[in-house]
């Protein structure tokens, strides 16, 4: 068994192997390192551009208000596995609005709640809505960093929100 660390949120997992994806914030293996061998991105304490923190302010309001959703999401449904993967999505979005306020260094903004469907489909289809923004801005935000920490940041949430689409389209196949 071993300890391996995530470079984005900083949690460790234990385990025979590396996970595909780690299982808090979603990032995928190419960021999940051996434990001592790692350094994530929540660790570093720099001070960041006007620009980065406006982008991390607008990631972590989308971050929270995507959790919200999916929590009204995983209440909805009727199907067992839905509400469990709601549940998780809503944890894992959780994660990158805690991943924005460390690199911050700011606290956790009051939780708020969200309206959703009742029907599954209309909710994947709102849930690919939301994906595909978040992906698309964290894409230009990469782009737009100046400070590689929040450079390689966005880079993995990008990825995360992409797998999420996948995920999504796969139950509407
Ligand atoms: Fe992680
Ligand atoms: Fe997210």
């Amino acid at each position: 068994m071993k300890t391996y660390i995530c470079e984005i949120c900083g949690d460790a997992y234990i385990g025979e192997g590396k996970p595909t994806n780690c299982p808090f914030c979603g990032a995928r293996a190419a960021f999940i390192r051996e434990g001592k061998d790692a350094k994530p991105v929540v660790e570093v304490k720099e001070t960041l551009s006007e620009l980065t923190v406006k982008n991390l302010q607008e990631t972590l309001q989308l971050e929270l208000d995507a959790n919200a959703i999916y929590l009204c999401m995983a209440a909805k449904t009727d199907s067992y596995e839905i509400m469990k993967m709601y549940k998780r999505l809503a944890k894992v979005e959780m994660e990158h609005a805690i991943i924005c306020t460390k690199i911050m260094q700011i606290p956790m903004p009051e939780a708020v709640t969200k309206e959703c469907s009742d029907d599954d489909i209309a909710n994947f289809q709102k849930t690919l809505e939301l994906e595909d923004h978040a992906a698309e801005l964290y894409a230009k935000f990469a782009k737009e960093a100046t400070e590689k920490h929040v450079k390689i940041m966005f880079t993995a949430l990008n990825q995360v929100e992409q797998d999420h689409i996948s995920l999504i389209k796969d139950y509407l196949n």
